[in-house]
């Protein structure tokens, strides 16, 4: 009960000795936290702020979330539930080694340009009656342009 009338006491008595000493404000500390060897904050945004391809790729980053949960995109690295996308543009669909695909992709004879991409990811079985990539889809065309350019970006590098 001591400790309560306290609690409520004290934020008063502070409320008066306030008043009318104009206080210096109190200094702010910031403190920012990263990861050892990640780019330290200000650096990386001000570099991706001065370039509209960076900033594209780094949405696009982000977006691939949706797609991360099936697909890996690093060169060699193993398929998922949905094939390995690393080079994909350009390329024939249903051709990565060792995937099993659904015979409706192997027969689209489609070759995955950002055109062709943007279809099928926008929403893949109205593309591809049949296919069975039956999640994923992203409705939001700068975000589907965005994924896109960030799987090209990983294969040009
Ligand atoms: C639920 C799992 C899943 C998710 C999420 C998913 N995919 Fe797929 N994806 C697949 C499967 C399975 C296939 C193979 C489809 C087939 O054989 O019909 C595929 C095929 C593809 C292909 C054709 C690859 C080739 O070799 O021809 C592309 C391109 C693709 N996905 C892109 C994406 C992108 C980009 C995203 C995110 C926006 C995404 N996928 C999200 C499962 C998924």
């Amino acid at each position: 009960m001591l400790k309560l009338i306290r609690a409520v006491a004290l934020p008063s008595l502070f409320a008066l000795t306030a008043c009318g000493t104009d206080p210096a404000p109190e200094p702010v500390e910031q403190i920012i936290v990263r990861e050892p060897g990640a780019a330290p904050a200000a650096t990386a945004a001000a570099s991706v702020a001065n370039d509209p391809a960076a900033t594209l790729i780094a949405e696009g980053k982000a977006a691939f979330a949706n797609c991360a949960a099936c697909h890996t995109v690093e060169k060699g690295a193993a398929s998922g539930a949905g094939p390995n996308l690393f080079g994909i543009v350009g390329t024939k669909a249903g051709q990565v080694a060792g995937f099993s695909y659904s015979d409706a992709l192997k027969a689209s004879g489609i070759t995955w340009t950002a055109s062709e991409l943007n279809g099928y990811i926008a929403n893949p079985a109205t593309k591809v009656p049949g296919t069975t990539m039956i999640a994923g889809a992203i409705a939001e065309p700068a975000k589907r342009q965005a994924v896109i350019a960030y799987i090209e970006s990983v294969a040009a590098n």
